[in-house]
C-alpha cells in the first residue's frame, strides 16, 4: 500500500535522517511534533493535526478527540501502511465517527441504563446507545477539543493532551481534570499514560479506540489476523451488551484466544454470546489483573505483512471488538468503504458497567486521589 500524500510531504519537509538497508528506509531519530490546521468546527474552533515520528513509527493526532488519525508502521519489507481506520475530513469525524482512533471518557464502554449510585446518591448519565450510556455519553471525550502540548524529552517525542470536564457534564459528578500523554519511544512504541483528578467522588474509565488493520487501512477483513489475549475469562453480556456480572471461562469456547488464533476461525461458530454482538464485542478479564506496571495483554499479527502489535497495560480488562457494526457506509482515507470486520479494536480498560457491578474492580475516583493507567503498543514485523 502506498503511503498517503500527506505523509510523504510531511516526511520530506522534515528532512528526516534515514539510512538505507537493502532498499528499506529506517528512521534514525525522533522528529519534533509538527502542527498543522486540520479543519474548523461549526462554531469556528480550530482543530489541529500533529505529526510525529520516532523509532520507525509515524503518528498523526488531532486535537479533536485526541484522535489518532493515522498510525504508520513498516511491514517485513519496510513498506509503510497506515494501520488505523479513520477519515480524511474533520466533518466525518464530527458527524459520523464510530469513535475512530478517539480518546474515550469519562467511561469506556457501557453503563447499564446510564445509571449508577455512588455514596448513596443516584446519577443519571447521558444515554446514547439504546437505554445505555456508551463511551461517556452523547458528547464524550472523543468529541472535545483537547489542549495539546508537544514535547521532546531525551529519546522520546510526544504530546500531552489536556481536557477538563465540568461537574455534571454528561451526568457525571465532579470536575474531572484529565491529562493524556502520547509518547513515541525511540523503539517506535506508542505509549499512553492517562491521568485524572476530581473534586467530588466519581467514576472514571479512560481508553483509546483505535481500529486496527495491520494489513493497512482499507485493505479488507481482519479475519486472518492472529490474535492472542492473555485471559482465561471474559465477561458475558445481556442483549444490550451489559455484563451479566459473571466471569465465564474461555476454555472450550470461541472466546479462547490464549493461543494465537485467526480472528475469523470461530467467529461463525454458533454461540449465544456472539449473536447479540454480531461477533466479538466483549471484555476479557486479563489474567494479570490490575498491575502497577504494564503487563502483557494481547498480541495481534497479520501473517501477510508480518506486522505485529503487542499491547501491555496496567488495566485489568481488554475489550476486543471485531468491527461488527461497520456496515459499508463509512469511507476511509484509502477511498474504500469499511465493511463488517474490516478493522478491530483492542481497548484496555476496567470492566464495562463496573459502577453497577460490586464484584468488578472499582472505577471510583475520589478527591485527593490520582487516576493513573498506562498502555503500551509495541510494533514488530
Ligand atoms: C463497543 C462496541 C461499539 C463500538 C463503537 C466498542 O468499544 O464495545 O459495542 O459498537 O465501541 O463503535
Amino acid at each position: 500500500m502506498e503511503p498517503n500524500r500527506r505523509t510523504v510531504i510531511a516526511g520530506a519537509a522534515a528532512g528526516m535522517a534515514a539510512i538505507t538497508l537493502g532498499g528499506t528506509a529506517h528512521a534514525t531519530g525522533g522528529r519534533k511534533p509538527v502542527k498543522s490546521l486540520f479543519g474548523k468546527l461549526a462554531d469556528g474552533t480550530k482543530v489541529h493535526s500533529w505529526s510525529l515520528e520516532n523509532g520507525g513509527t509515524r503518528l498523526e493526532v488531532l486535537s479533536y478527540g485526541g484522535i489518532v488519525r493515522s498510525l504508520e508502521i513498516p511491514d517485513r519489507r519496510g513498506r509503510y501502511a497506515n494501520v488505523s481506520a479513520g477519515f480524511d475530513d474533520l466533518e466525518d469525524y464530527v458527524a459520523r465517527s464510530p469513535y475512530f482512533g478517539a480518546l474515550i471518557g469519562r467511561y469506556g464502554n457501557r453503563i447499564g441504563k446510564g445509571r449508577f449510585t455512588l455514596d448513596g446518591r443516584a446519577y443519571q448519565l447521558s444515554v446514547n446507545d439504546g437505554e445505555n450510556s456508551l463511551h461517556g455519553g452523547a458528547q464524550g471525550f472523543d468529541k472535545q477539543v483537547w489542549d495539546v502540548e508537544p514535547f521532546t524529552e531525551g529519546p522520546d517525542v510526544g504530546l500531552r493532551l489536556y481536557h477538563t470536564s465540568v461537574d455534571g457534564e454528561m451526568g457525571y459528578p465532579g470536575t474531572l481534570r484529565t491529562k493524556v500523554t502520547y509518547t513515541l519511544t525511540r523503539h517506535g512504541d506508542w505509549r499512553i499514560d492517562y491521568e485524572a483528578t476530581t473534586d467530588r467522588a466519581t467514576v472514571v474509565n479512560l481508553t483509546s479506540h483505535v481500529y486496527w488493520n495491520l494489513a493497512g487501512e482499507g485493505s479488507g477483513t481482519i479475519e486472518d489476523h492472529e490474535l492472542t489475549i492473555a485471559a482465561s475469562r471474559y465477561t458475558p453480556t445481556d442483549a444490550g451488551l451489559i455484563p451479566t456480572g459473571e466471569l465465564a471461562g474461555v476454555a472450550g469456547t470461541p472466546f479462547d484466544f490464549r493461543r494465537a488464533k485467526p480472528v475469523g476461525r470461530d467467529i461463525r461458530v454458533f454461540h449465544p454470546q456472539l449473536v447479540a454482538a454480531q461477533g466479538f464485542d466483549h471484555n476479557w478479564v486479563l489474567d494479570k489483573g490490575v498491575t502497577a506496571r504494564p503487563g502483557h495483554a494481547a498480541t495481534l499479527r497479520d501473517p501477510t505483512s508480518g506486522r505485529t502489535l503487542r499491547i501491555a497495560t496496567t488495566e485489568p480488562g481488554l475489550q476486543f471488538y471485531s468491527g461488527n457494526f461497520l456496515d459499508g457506509t463509512l469511507t476511509g482515507p484509502s477511498g474504500r468503504a469499511y465493511r463488517q470486520g474490516d478493522a478491530l479494536c483492542l481497548e484496555t480498560q476496567h470492566f464495562p458497567d463496573s459502577p453497577n457491578q460490586p464484584s468488578f474492580p472499582s472505577t471510583v475516583l475520589r478527591p485527593g486521589q490520582t487516576y493513573r493507567t498506562t498502555t503500551i503498543h509495541s510494533f514488530g514485523r
